[in-house]
């Protein structure tokens, strides 16, 4: 942790490929040393796993950080909330004896996630046939094209009873139309309005504007830690589009997503798995649909921590991370279940792509040529011993230092932490 202390004010934690990578586990790791944990992106299509000393959490809205007593966690404007989710986890925290209550706020700016973004969600993806997204079905798209499109609605909304039941109309009134046309059934807002008043007292009093917070502890000089939603490969923008998901990832995101100015991040760690995972469709350069594939899968108990499904498994791929540190400004990894790889006899990186015999980087594709390309592989040998639960580097294998080594040479980046198991305590900090 030492290191952490020392460097931090704004700490990004991002995930740097396409998503559970683990950084739920490394954010509750940091946020000992947090004054403030903050999530900015993405909605309950994230599922964040923590286990620690109060039990295992999948945390698809709350900062991870909340079981640190010291750190207050907000939910800034750039976060879209199911708030029956929200409400849901807000039961569970309590019921694991987690005081939320003066602990965590949530800013009125937040877009709400209504019934017909899901019931949409679900539809777009039936018409797209074969060529599915392969969303999580939270309405995530949905709920984000009406905010850029004027049509949300957003906490403030809800708070003004008029308000919310005069825009509720007007969306029912476009958004049926569309929903029949897909041949669903209408939706009434008898059903919806007193539903959303009922889980609109559940989390009244957590709804505060965090940004006065958030600019007087920038100005005190706190630590601040971001937690990033799902991996930057899943940006609108420098992902793998249309395979992606609606919010921004980037680090840059901070900015319109939180309210920070973006010259105050200081620290950006990004988390990646020893190996690579991508749940949903699109392409995949180091995916391994062999019986290797299968071993990391099973290894890493790779199924979804928000939809179960199974997560397609793959080599770790250093083209990819070198352009997440480029267009992020990295300053560290996270290399994650790096246990996972015990048993393997032979570990591959992949150190870059051709295409038609030449190289090729990953900002030159688009999701059509990206699938076409044949990643370069350097193999290394696996180091084959248990290194479950180790806390300190020098106890690692010395082929597992060789392997960490190979990442930082490759990607051109310091390793700083280490993840050896699922919980919280099993890292190193290099
Ligand atoms: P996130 O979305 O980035 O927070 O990641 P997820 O929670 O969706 O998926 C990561 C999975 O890997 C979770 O089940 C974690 O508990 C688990 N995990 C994280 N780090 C490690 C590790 O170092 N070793 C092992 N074995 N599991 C880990
Ligand atoms: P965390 O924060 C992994 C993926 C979905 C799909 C695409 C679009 O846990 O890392 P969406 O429902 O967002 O419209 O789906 O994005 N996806 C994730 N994959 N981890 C996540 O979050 C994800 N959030 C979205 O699988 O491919
Ligand atoms: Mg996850």
């Amino acid at each position: 942790m030492g290191n952490f202390e020392c460097v931090m004010s704004v700490t990004l934690v991002l995930g740097a490929t396409w998503g559970d990578e683990g950084k739920g586990k490394v954010v509750d790791f940091l946020s000992q040393n947090a004054h403030f944990v903050i999530r900015f992106n993405g909605g309950n299509n994230a599922g964040h796993t923590v286990v620690n000393k109060y039990g295992t959490f999948a945390m698809h809205l709350i900062p991870s950080g909340i079981f640190h007593k010291r750190a207050v966690s907000f939910i800034t404007n750039g976060v879209v909330l199911d708030i029956e989710v929200l409400s849901e986890e807000l039961k569970n925290l309590e019921k694991a004896g987690i005081k939320t209550k003066n602990r965590f706020f949530i800013s009125p700016r937040c877009h709400i996630i209504m019934p017909y973004h899901k019931l949409l969600d679900k539809a777009y993806e039936e018409a797209k046939e074969d060529k599915k997204t392969g969303t999580t079905g939270r309405g995530i798209g949905p709920v984000f094209a009406d905010k850029v499109s004027y049509n949300g609605i957003r906490l403030f909304d809800l708070l003004d009873k008029t308000v919310f039941v005069e825009k509720l109309q007007t969306q029912l009134k476009i958004k049926n139309k569309i929903l029949q046309s897909f041949g669903i059934f209408p939706l009434s807002q008898k059903d919806i309005i007193p539903t959303y008043l009922k889980l609109l007292e559940k989390i009244k009093p957590f709804i505060i504007e965090p940004y006065p917070f958030i600019q007087k502890a920038i100005q005190n000089k706190k630590n601040i830690l971001l937690e990033g939603a799902q991996g930057v490969m899943l940006d609108t923008d420098w992902g793998t589009y249309p395979f992606v998901t609606a919010s921004t990832i980037v680090s840059g995101g901070i900015n319109h997503q939180a309210g920070i100015p973006p010259q105050q991040l200081k620290t950006i760690i990004g988390v990646a798995k020893a190996y690579t995972t991508r749940v949903g469709s699109g392409p995949f350069p180091t995916e391994l649909l062999n019986s290797e594939g299968e071993k990391l899968r099973v290894a890493g108990n790779e199924f979804g921590t928000t939809t179960g499904r199974p997560r397609r498994c793959g080599w770790f791929d250093a083209e990819v991370l070198r352009f997440v540190k480029e267009v992020n400004g990295l300053t560290s990894l996270a290399i994650t279940k790096i246990d996972i790889l015990d048993s393997f006899k032979t570990i591959k990186i992949c150190t870059g792509y051709t295409y038609k015999g030449k190289k090729i980087r990953y900002f030159q594709t688009d999701a059509n040529l990206l699938a076409k390309v044949t990643p370069l592989y350097k193999t290394l040998e696996g180091w084959q011993t248990d290194t479950k639960g180790i806390t300190k580097y020098n106890d690692l294998p010395r082929l597992a230092k060789q392997f960490i080594k190979e990442i930082e040479k490759q990607v051109a980046i310091p390793v700083s932490y280490i993840s050896t198991g699922q919980k919280t305590s099993e890292i190193i900090t290099v």
